[in-house]
């Protein structure tokens, strides 16, 4: 009796495994063994930064849209600009065991402990947007994103060229205040570097005052005013390391009795309707875009590293350059 007891507990432990074993070895996420039926979705989990632009908002409609289109499960949360709740919720994914973790890091440094975790997990990961800074280059598969230093490169050249300066002599030093992106992310240390070394050529052109405005119009109109407030109409230029920001500082300008587009030249980055509508306006006067359209690829990435496919490591989006000559005919055109 004791026997036969011990044996049905045996066969029903082996059962338990080998049943496990089906489950979790065989057949990869989203592709059929046999019938379509027998398709289990992938599922993505998605930590997006937050709302802090008009880029933003744009790049999560397009996350969940794509994701939704291409039939994958997302499980998105919205860090709200803090880096402790993307750690988070990276942890909350690698816990729910996702099947794949993307994500858009607010800051490049700070990730080697949760990148460790996912990866001890055996859960992949994909970046989307901005750069993390790791010495360990396996915690992630692929970065899908603009080059943000050639952005502040474009706008540097941008300025190099299109020059005339206001109503005013401008035989002397070319005054340039930046409104940085948020301390720490990719996209501010990138595009300050991009510009900085392309107006490097000319000694005529001066940074004279360089603040962040964390990405927001708000902060932008606020550091705006700052820098008015100091430099008055010594400032020939205003660099802003995204539209949002530059948008704010437009405000600034105006009521501080200047003509923004033509007191101060203005460059952002982007290629929002809003940077549009400015430009149509004559208050911008170019923007360099940066596109948030990441969803689609990032949907195919996710399809393939769930198919164990390989990716590519760096896939670099396609991006121009619209200065406000161009922005009447080209808005109608744009998708964010
Ligand atoms: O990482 C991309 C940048 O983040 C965009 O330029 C900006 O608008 C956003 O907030």
């Amino acid at each position: 009796m004791h026997n036969f007891t011990r044996l049905v507990r045996e066969t029903l432990i082996a059962t338990t495994v080998l049943l496990l074993a089906a489950c979790s070895g065989g057949e990869p996420r989203g592709e059929s063994a046999g019938g379509a039926n027998e398709q289990q979705p992938i599922v993505l989990g998605f930590s997006q930064i937050g709302a802090e632009s008009e880029w933003r908002t744009a790049n999560t409609t397009w996350v969940q849209t794509a994701a939704a289109e291409a039939g994958i499960k997302l499980r998105f949360s919205d860090a709200q600009q803090k880096q402790e709740n993307q750690i988070k919720a990276l942890r909350a994914f690698i816990a729910q065991r996702v099947d794949v973790i993307a994500f858009s890091p607010v800051v490049e440094t700070g990730w080697e402990t949760v990148l460790r975790e996912a990866k001890a997990a055996n859960i992949p990961v994909i970046l989307t947007d901005r750069a993390v800074d790791v010495s360990d280059q396996s915690l992630y598969l692929s970065l899908i994103g603009s080059d943000f230093v050639e952005e502040g490169r474009k706008a540097g050249r941008w300025l190099l060229e299109h020059f005339q300066g206001p109503a005013k002599d401008h035989t002397g030093d070319v005054n340039i205040v930046e409104l940085q992106g948020t301390v720490g992310s990719a996209p501010a240390n990138d595009r300050k570097k991009g510009f900085a070394e392309i107006i490097a050529s000319d000694p005529r052109f001066k940074i004279i005052r360089s603040q962040t405005g964390d990405f927001t119009r708000a902060k932008g109109k606020e550091v705006m005013e700052a820098f008015l407030k100091a430099e008055g109409r010594r400032i020939d230029v205003l660099f802003a390391h995204n539209d949002d920001m530059a948008i704010g500082a437009i405000q600034a300008i105006e009521e501080a009795g200047m003509k923004p587009g033509t007191d101060i030249i203005i460059i952002s980055i982007d290629g929002v309707k809003g940077a549009f509508e400015a430009m149509i306006a004559g208050k911008l006067n170019v923007t360099v875009e940066c596109s948030p359209l990441l969803g689609p690829q990032l949907m195919a990435a996710v399809k393939d590293v769930a198919a164990g496919r390989e990716i590519p490591r760096r896939i670099i989006t396609e991006e121009s350059v619209f200065p406000k000559e161009t922005a009447a005919e080209v808005l109608p055109t744009r998708k964010y």
